[in-house]
């Protein structure tokens, strides 16, 4: 018996926004930010659009790719950290624009790597409890909320945009592969190293920490760019070994999207082929929770994969949080 992916989607807002746009707002050229990051553009949601409302597109899309209603969702796991309020969850708002009313809802927080602590959950539940035989995970995030539009250290790092998937318990017999092995992992010792100062119970919010522009994400870059190549190229191996898989059986390594130098360095340390590094950095951005979600869409619906395949996926975030989820087709 396996928990399979039966469907996926993704929504990224329409508005680009280039390098060449950043350029008249900070002190930053095209060159500098290709270069460091492999960014070109980047997609900004509206200030009507909230995370749900992106969140909401991406579900439709998953549930229609696996031909399923509303009501036959019995879970739905929104992973984001810009959720539409501090209370209720998004999951719970997203509950309501599906009208999914048979599933229970909850958001959970593990930045860049909620996706695939969604999946390692979503699995666990799925395989304890009969009740819980079709599921919905999102990653979204409407991180131009978050961002220092006069920091150029950060701002020219995210984007916004939401994927989702739909699992479902298997049990035929030819019914083979689903999440074969995860790793999930934290520091919390750095969790300084990528945060959002205030706005929470430690820093209420207040005029001065408005002032102070301390409700934005601030990140010690270089720290976490070791950590992060170092610790997925770790979670990768762990993962492979446990499920007795070689990285050359891998047909995709989905690592999460935040700078195409940490992408390359992870796969040189895992001595994967080029070709089968999946790349989209350079249309979005970091999209954090979304990055990965929103690229196993993109493989599957552009036929990049086949019934058998294996998908190593792989994040680092805020936290600090990271892991891998060995995936067959
Ligand atoms: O999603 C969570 C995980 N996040 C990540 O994985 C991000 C990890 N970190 C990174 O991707 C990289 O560290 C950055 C892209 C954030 C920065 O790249 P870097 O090569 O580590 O640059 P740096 O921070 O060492 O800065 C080098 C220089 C500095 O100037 P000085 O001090 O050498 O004169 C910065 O002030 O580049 C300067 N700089 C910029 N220059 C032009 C920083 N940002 C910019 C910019 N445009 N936007």
């Amino acid at each position: 018996m396996g928990i399979k992916i039966i469907g996926t989607g993704s929504y990224v807002p329409d508005k680009v926004l280039t390098n060449h746009d950043l350029e008249k707002m900070v002190d930053t050229s095209d060159e500098w930010i290709r270069t460091r990051t492999g960014i070109v553009e980047r997609r900004i949601a509206s200030d009507n659009e909230a995370s749900s409302d992106m969140a909401y597109k991406a579900s439709v899309r998953a549930m229609e790719f696996a031909r399923i209603k509303p009501d036959d969702l019995d879970l739905i796991v929104v992973a984001t950290i810009t959720s539409d309020r501090i209370t209720p969850s998004t999951a719970c708002i997203l509950q309501s624009k599906l009208k999914a009313y048979n599933a229970a809802c909850f958001d959970l927080q593990a930045a860049c790597t909620g996706f695939l602590y969604s999946l390692e959950i979503v699995n666990a539940l799925m395989s304890t409890n009969p009740t819980y035989r079709k599921a919905l995970i999102i990653g979204v995030e409407k991180l131009s909320m978050l961002t220092d539009w006069k920091d150029r250290n950060t701002c020219v790092l995210f984007g916004d945009g939401a994927g989702a998937v739909i699992l479902e318990k298997r049990a035929g017999k030819h019914d083979i592969g689903g999440i074969l092995a995860s790793k999930l992992a934290s520091n919390g010792s750095y969790n300084d190293l990528i945060k959002v100062p205030a706005g929470g119970s430690a820093i209420p919010t207040s005029p001065e920490t408005i002032k102070k522009r301390m409700h934005y994400l601030s990140m010690e870059g270089q720290e976490v760019f070791k950590l992060a190549v170092n610790e997925m190229a770790k979670a990768c191996q762990d993962v492979l070994s446990r499920a007795k898989v070689d990285i050359s059986e891998v047909r995709w390594l989905i690592p999460h999207q935040a700078n195409l130098r940490i992408i390359h360095a992870v796969g040189k340390k895992l001595e994967i082929p080029s070709e089968k590094v999946y790349i989209n950095v350079h249309m979005y951005g970091n999209t954090s929770a979304a990055s990965v979600v929103i690229a196993l869409d993109e493989i599957v619906r552009t036929g990049k994969i086949d019934r058998g395949d294996y998908v190593l996926l792989t994040a680092f975030g805020a936290g600090i949080t990271w892991g891998a989820n060995l995936l067959r087709w």
